[in-house]
């Protein structure tokens, strides 16, 4: 089933055109990549999925209903919740009362929302600092809280904004397995990297924005062999071993 279809997504701030008639079709189950160079306009789109940003012209349909124009607690509730590129735990709760907050968009009880909470820090691997601080969590830990706080929601479909960011090598593959993990458990992922061993591993598509635009879309290998996204994007090895030299 197409889970969520864009259609001529656009939008500007003053002289910036971020997203230019930006189309594409998410279906149920994926795990789709979203990569592109800084300020390709990713992190925009997410917005205008999530209903945090208005659009300024295209329509969006999730679950084949027309939810252009919805506020973001409106597609919260619908089910589409993101993540955050930078990080802002409430730092003087707990890491459990972090993910609890989410939960009560679906949940009457503090007790059944403290459970999806539960189950949710336990998908990350923070069940054992739920009573932590908020605050003395380290950057690994914090991007897990940020999926787990968007994961207590419950959605169908979970945007991840630049998750891996600032990780070490090992953290970087641990988030790998929990990405995969939701994924298996039926939430279809959008996934926005620049660490391209993981996006290309992770992602069963990947769609490439480039000056607010769609420059690409397709499978990792193809999008790895694609002459427009090496030339605007992902750059030759030789590229790279001259930039280091
Ligand atoms: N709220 C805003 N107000 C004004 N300009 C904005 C706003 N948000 C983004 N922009 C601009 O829109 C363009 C796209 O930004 P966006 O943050 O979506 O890029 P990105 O692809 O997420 O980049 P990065 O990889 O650096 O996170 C940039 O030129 C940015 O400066
Ligand atoms: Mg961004």
């Amino acid at each position: 089933m197409m889970l969520l279809r864009a259609d001529n997504i656009t939008k500007r701030f003053g002289g910036v055109q971020a997203l230019d008639h930006v189309s594409f079709e998410i279906a149920e189950g994926e795990t789709v990549g979203l990569i592109g160079p800084n300020g390709a306009g990713k992190t925009t789109l997410f917005n205008c999925i999530n209903g945090t940003l208005p659009i300024d012209s295209g329509r969006l349909y999730f679950c084949g209903n027309d939810v252009t124009g919805r506020k973001s607690y409106q597609m919260t509730a619908l089910g589409i919740c993101r993540s955050y590129q930078v990080v802002k735990p409430f730092r003087r709760m707990t890491v459990l009362q972090n993910a609890t907050v989410g939960a009560f968009c679906r949940e009457k009880s503090r007790k059944a929302a403290e459970n999806t909470a539960l189950e949710a820090l336990r998908t990350v691997g923070l069940y054992e600092k739920r009573d932590e601080q908020g605050a003395v969590l380290n950057l690994g830990e914090s991007k897990r809280l940020e999926i787990a706080k968007a994961l207590s929601t419950r959605p169908k479909l979970l945007l991840l904004d630049e998750v891996m960011a600032g990780l070490l090598p090992a953290e970087v593959k641990a988030m790998s397995a929990i990405i995969k993990g939701i994924n298996r458990a039926g939430v279809t992922v959008i996934l926005i990297e620049h660490n391209m061993e993981a996006v290309m591993t992770l992602s069963d598509r990947i769609i490439v924005l480039n000056f607010g635009k769609k420059l690409a879309e397709g499978t990792a290998a193809d999008i790895a062999a694609d002459k427009a996204v090496i030339d605007a994007y992902l750059g030759t090895e030789e590229e790279e071993n001259h930039a280091y030299n």
